[in-house]
């Protein structure tokens, strides 16, 4: 088996009641603070930015960049918020993360607090996950009994008051200026930028807006020194980041490993594609990724590599599919899901997601004709660019990837008069065979 996982955020995720404050500071948590406080401010930002980190919630922007945008010469309070509404389809690292160790996050809130100079943070967390929600409270209870938050923490000088926001369940809330609204008690929809959240975001505030693995990853860069950290992964995607596999591999979970590792490294961990099946396709970082298939097995998944493959890194939510699945099905499945959270604020995304839904569902059904494959990727072409916001962009990704790959698949069910596989025979479309085993 690859030898190559690196557990830092995952390490304690199997110790007893792991969650606890006791649990993590018999593991050394929290000792990232005293390191922090016994440095300036922009001493942290620095170690940020040679670390390396790039943000975890899909775009891959530099962390210490982006914490140095707060303008600390504007009077106004400076905030700190934490992204954990996850859900994207097939994302599953935050919450997890949050399950077993929240005082992970909590410590690396405020070492991050600490670095952008302000009092107050924020934690909008996806509200349906009311189990994450209550072991965030009780952590954030901990941390302030333990005298690691409030005001003068560890004899520092340094005050910081934490809050966990329930978010109401939204997709679009997880985009950042979405979620800044909701925070503020409207509606969740995009703002339009400029201004930039770091000059006006929260309440007109400076404001730093974070995915939680990023701030999570925050004290072990303290802790373990910058170089550590910049040691692992490839030369522009540095550090390691939870990988979650799902769908067909006989063991789906979270594995933490360098940024770089392969998708085949990642399957023999999982122990291999489930017994007597072999991979048809996959999405390297979420839904809103464009597909990849067998002949990406060995590229890096680093933010580079993946997109010199013609995808996008993600959150690193692969979803691996084996030739029993359906790609027309499995893409109407997502794109109904985009339609039903567009949040309706611009054209191109809430009429087109409409549109696509229409068009896929008559080829899936066999009811078409090849000319629809030209209006799919028509009516991608209309919303790809002219959205809004990146929730239009990410709908057409799984549509144009799929008919680049899997044309043939879409032509037989117009030739088979609906889906082509039969599940319950084991029967399997192949493009080089006429499809067998319709459905009724
Ligand atoms: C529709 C949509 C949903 C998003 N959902 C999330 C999410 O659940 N969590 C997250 O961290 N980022 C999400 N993002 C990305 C955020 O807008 C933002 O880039 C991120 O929180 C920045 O954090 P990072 O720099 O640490 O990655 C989403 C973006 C879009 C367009
Ligand atoms: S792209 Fe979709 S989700 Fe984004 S603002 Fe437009 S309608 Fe809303």
């Amino acid at each position: 088996m690859t030898d190559v996982l690196t557990p830092v955020l995952t390490d304690n995720w199997d110790q007893d009641r792991a969650w606890t404050l006791a649990a993590y500071e018999r593991q050394g948590g929290y000792a990232s603070l005293d390191k922090a406080f016994a440095m300036t401010p922009d001493d942290v930002i620095a170690a940020v930015k040679e670390s390396g980190l790039r943000g975890r919630g899909g775009a891959g922007f530099p962390t210490g960049m982006k914490w140095g945008f707060i303008p600390q010469d504007n009077p106004k309070p400076k905030y700190l918020v934490v992204n954990a509404d996850e859900s994207e389809p097939g994302t599953c690292k935050d919450i997890p993360l949050m399950l077993a160790t929240p005082h992970t996050l909590v410590e690396g809130v405020i070492v991050s607090s600490y670095a952008i100079r302000a009092n107050r943070a924020f934690i909008y967390v996806r509200g349906e996950v009311l189990h994450v929600v209550r072991r965030l409270q009780k952590a954030v209870e901990e941390a302030y009994a333990a005298g690691h938050l409030g005001t003068n923490i560890h004899g520092s000088g340094y005050d910081l008051d934490l809050v966990v926001h329930a978010g109401a369940g939204a997709y679009i809330c997880g985009e950042e200026t979405a979620l800044l609204e909701g925070l503020e008690g409207r509606r969740g929809q995009p703002r339009l930028r400029p201004p930039f959240p770091a000059v006006a975001g929260l309440y007109a505030s400076p404001t730093v807006i974070n995915n939680v693995e990023s701030i999570a990853s925050v004290p072990s860069i303290i802790d373990r020194g910058a170089a550590w950290f910049a040691g692992m992964g490839t030369e522009k995607s540095q550090g390691y980041g939870i990988f979650s596999l799902s769908g067909h591999v006989t063991t789906p979970g979270q594995f933490e490993a360098p940024l770089g590792i392969t998708l085949r490294e990642l399957i023999e961990l999982a122990g291999g594609i489930r017994e007597g099946h072999e991979l048809k396709f996959w999405t390297p970082g979420g839904s809103s990724t464009p597909l990849l298939t067998p002949e990406h097995l060995d590229v890096p998944l680093d933010f580079e590599a993946v997109g010199a493959a013609g995808s996008m890194l993600g959150t690193r939510a692969l979803q691996i599919f084996d030739e029993t699945t359906c790609v027309v099905r499995a893409v109407l499945r997502w794109t109904e899901f985009y339609k039903h959270e567009s949040c309706g604020k611009c054209t191109p995304c809430r009429e087109g997601t409409w549109w696509l839904v229409q068009t896929l569902a008559r080829l899936e059904k066999g009811q078409g004709s090849e000319a629809d494959l030209d209006l799919l990727l028509d009516q991608c072409d209309n919303i790809l660019g002219r959205s809004f916001c990146a929730l239009g962009d990410g709908a057409t990704s799984p549509i144009s990837s799929s008919i680049k790959y899997f044309r043939d698949e879409y032509l037989a069910h117009l030739t088979h008069g609906g889906c082509p596989f039969d599940p319950a025979a084991s029967t399997v479309f192949s493009p080089t065979s006429s499809p067998v085993g319709a459905r009724a």
